[in-house]
């Protein structure tokens, strides 16, 4: 798909397939691959030095933008035995066989692996998130944003100045650009300028003439169009990642489309959530936890030894590894992980705990939780970032939860004193390993 030589079939009706990324994440056997790969790509690009990612927060163009190179543009736009284009009264996007991915969901969904690409009005830089994207008709469909994501401020902008807030959508691209469209990519930075930080290669873009704003040149399918204030139309109910159809249907903006690009039977990808622990959530996990680790040193917070959202809890639940080294330490940790831009949305439990706890393993960390916290010591902050999606919120009080700050560490005043963990120790092991080597290897048939 990326080196644009792809076989097109050469019907002209409409059909398209649909892969699901969630495949890819179903092995378990696999987490410890992806946990050991994804997050130090992920920490190498976003934290250490020297590295792409710093560079191109510097100046996006560098990587993000091949700034609509004329002669890409030219071959893309022109390639009609590859692509397909239909503009304003002519666009029919129920002709794709566009998924209802769960029993209880309101409507179908072409977007759940999308870019939804908008630029802000003030200040020129360009986001792309993905947002689910429910069908209205042959040629609108209903966008939701949850609150204080960087699209939705985009389009706050249009609309308090009274204007349409042009948009651009693309479906079946690249999956590192899915990646980075649900990440937390820092504010005013760019997702594809994240993506070809990580890439070391800029993302080739062509210009959208209706919106001016840039298309993934590769993209399966794409349309260009404009949400306009005030007009809104029933949105959801969705299955949710928290498990739930939690947000119920609401009134959303509509993106009116202006013209819809796509190849011959195009391949659509979708990530529809489900129920944890689906194994599914896994890519979330990794990449939000590394988010949040970068933000603890990035605030200046010492010897984090790890970050864990768990798919079952993921951004509800957030462990916190470290090696303390003053008092105070862990809450500083919880604190900032809990309000950080990664944590902070939709966040409830936040768990320190000391560096000899395996925070991949749950039963390690209930037993940290059981045997070193008190919970006449948990914090409760109130207020926080939520949004519709919590589902322990009650509808009339969505928006606001609280955060329960659970410092499982050993208390650092009597660190020492602490209790020892009647674990076999490391030496001892040892110890026996050579003392009964011989006897085991007699019993059990196997050299020890
Ligand atoms: C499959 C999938 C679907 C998502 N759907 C939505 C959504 O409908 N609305 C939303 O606000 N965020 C959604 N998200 C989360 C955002 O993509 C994520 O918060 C991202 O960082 C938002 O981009 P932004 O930081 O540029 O606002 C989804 C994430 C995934 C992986």
């Amino acid at each position: 798909m990326l080196d644009g030589e792809r076989e097109f079939a050469s019907a002209r009706q409409p059909s398209a397939s649909f892969m699901t990324r969630s495949v890819c994440f179903r092995s378990s056997s696999r987490f410890g691959f992806i946990r050991s790969f994804l997050i130090p790509i992920h920490r190498k690009h976003h934290i250490h030095k020297p590295c792409p990612i710093r560079r191109a927060e510097g100046d996006a163009r560098t990587f993000g933008y091949i700034n609509y190179i004329a002669g890409l543009t030219a071959h893309l736009l022109g390639a009609t035995r590859d692509h397909q284009f239909t503009f304003e009264n002519n666009i029919d996007l129920e002709a794709f066989p566009i998924p209802r991915w769960h029993e209880l969901d309101g409507g179908r969904y072409i977007g759940t692996d999308d870019l939804v690409i908008t630029r802000d009005p003030d200040e020129g830089w360009v986001n792309a998130g993905t947002y689910r994207v429910m069908l209205q008709g042959k040629d609108a469909v209903a966008l939701y944003i949850s609150p204080g994501k960087h699209g939705g401020l985009h389009r706050r902008k249009y609309f308090d100045m009274g204007q349409p807030c042009p948009v651009v959508m693309s479906f079946g691209h690249h999956p590192l650009l899915f990646i980075a469209g649900c990440t937390d990519v820092p504010v005013k930075m760019s997702e594809f300028a994240y993506a070809g930080g990580v890439l070391n290669e800029p993302i080739k873009l062509v210009h959208g003439p209706h919106t001016g704003l840039p298309i993934p040149a590769y993209s399966e399918m794409a349309i260009e169009g404009e949400l306009r204030p005030g007009d809104n139309l029933p949105e959801g109910p969705f299955g949710e990642w928290p498990g739930y159809y939690a947000s119920d249907t609401r009134p959303e903006p509509v993106v009116r489309i202006k013209a819809l690009y796509h190849r011959n039977n195009p391949i659509l990808c979708g990530e529809p959530p489900l129920r944890p622990s689906a194994n599914q959530g896994f890519h979330r996990s990794i990449q939000r936890s590394a988010l949040i680790w970068n933000a603890l040193e990035d605030a200046g917070v010492p010897d984090v030894k790890g970050v864990w959202l768990h798919p079952s809890g993921y951004r509800f639940f957030s462990i916190i590894k470290i090696k303390q080294r003053y008092p105070g330490h862990a809450k500083q940790a919880a604190l900032i992980a809990s309000q950080c831009r990664p944590g902070a949305y939709l966040g409830r439990y936040i768990v320190v705990v000391d560096d000899d706890i395996d925070i991949y393993n749950p039963d390690d960390v209930i037993w940290a939780m059981s045997t070193r916290s008190e919970p006449e010591n948990i914090d409760v902050l109130r207020r926080c970032w939520s949004g519709p999606l919590d589902p322990a919120i009650p509808r009339e009080r969505k928006g606001f939860n609280s955060r329960a700050i659970i410092d499982a560490t050993k208390p650092y005043e009597w660190r020492d004193k602490f209790p020892a963990v009647n674990a076999v120790s490391d030496d001892f092991k040892a110890e026996l390993d050579k003392k009964y080597a011989a006897l085991l290897t007699e019993v059990t048939g196997r050299a020890h």
